[in-house]
């Protein structure tokens, strides 16, 4: 049984284990059951509109019809594109009107967002993988700090989880591990080194609610950690996938010509915005295709210790036995 941590304290819910955001894997089922079990579900706004196809508002409040236990929202403040932070503020204001309890903030400046937050008595965690960034997010008044390693899902960092917690831990806030964790032991691990909770992506697309295709849940129960690499193809930054065969015959390198637009002052915002676009696509067609099509399959080295499909209930039982 795990014990309270100030994490669960500033939630008010049982364990502390986050079901962090997922696109395009975060569906509204998804999300309510881990708050259900007593973690907390994060709803990823782009995978609920355009994977999932609800209006955002309607989609939140069907969430809270599956469940009255607190969920998150993940706003990510890519402040390249205006069109894209214009409908995050929309996002944060609707999300703050239903009753969203926590923010997950990713990249840019939090300011705005905890100022919006702390308004409604949301509490605010932002994404690090380095110092830096941390220290920006604090001087924005974030409540705490979401450590994403050198093993998540997602846009891996590149340090250990030990490495990130002793560079952002000093600064004072509860810190969540993100990454490589896929059973008790791993859930066991980040709470003995100090942090005050986890959040886990992979292990919670091979359950029973997420309602990714079969053959990517199938993927991810084979998987060893050795069969998860980083590409540069999706986004220009790297993206943990699994090496399906698709991944191996197009390489994971950027090509020559999209390294220099994304290195030029000028067109990196351009590039990016394009390398955005694209990869909303193909990975909202690899989710919801089967194999065959290119299996572009998001997930951490944390697969490695996942071995079968479960319901999420299960799923949280098991890790905070
Ligand atoms: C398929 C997939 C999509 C993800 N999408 C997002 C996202 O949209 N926003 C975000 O902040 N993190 C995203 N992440 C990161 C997760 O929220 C979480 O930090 C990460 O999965 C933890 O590593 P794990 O997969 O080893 O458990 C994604 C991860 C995966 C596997």
């Amino acid at each position: 049984m795990t014990a309270a941590t100030e994490f669960t304290r500033q939630l008010g819910i049982e364990h502390p284990v986050i079901g962090g955001a997922m696109y395009p894997c975060s569906n509204p089922e998804l999300v309510a059951a881990v708050s259900e079990a007593g973690g907390i579900g994060i709803i990823q706004p782009m995978s609920l509109t355009y994977v999932h196809g609800y209006d955002f508002e309607n989609g939140v409040q069907h969430i809270r019809s599956l469940t009255n236990k607190p969920v998150g929202l993940n706003l990510i403040l890519e402040t390249s594109s205006k069109v894209y932070m214009e409908r995050s503020r929309q996002w944060a204001h609707a999300a703050a009107k239903l009753g969203v309890k926590f923010f997950v903030t990713a990249l840019g400046d939090p300011r705005e967002m905890v100022e919006l937050a702390h308004r409604h008595g949301i509490v605010v965690y932002h994404d690090v993988t380095n110092l830096k960034h941390a220290q920006k997010a604090f001087d924005a008044g974030v409540d705490g700090f979401i450590c994403v390693n050198n093993q998540a899902g997602g846009h891996a960092g590149d340090m250990t989880p030990q490495a990130l917690f002793d560079a952002i831990a000093p600064l004072g806030k509860p810190v969540i591990c993100a990454g490589g964790i896929g059973d008790s032991h791993g859930m066991q691990q980040a709470l003995s080194l100090g942090y005050a909770g986890v959040q886990l992506g992979s292990r919670f697309i091979a359950s029973d609610e997420c309602s990714a295709h079969d053959d990517y849940k199938a993927a991810i129960v084979e998987a060893k950690a050795e069969d998860i690499v980083l590409t540069e193809k999706l986004t220009g930054v790297p993206v943990a996938v699994i090496k399906t065969p698709y991944i191996e015959s197009i390489g994971t390198k950027a090509g020559p010509i999209a390294r220099w637009l994304l290195s030029g002052r000028r067109t990196k915002h351009w590039m990016r915005t394009l390398y955005t676009v694209q990869s909303v696509w193909k990975l909202k067609k690899a989710s919801v295709s089967g194999s065959g099509y290119k299996d572009y399959w998001q997930a951490g080295k944390s697969a490695g210790r996942i071995n079968a499909i479960k319901p999420v209930a299960a799923i949280m039982r098991e890790l905070c036995q």
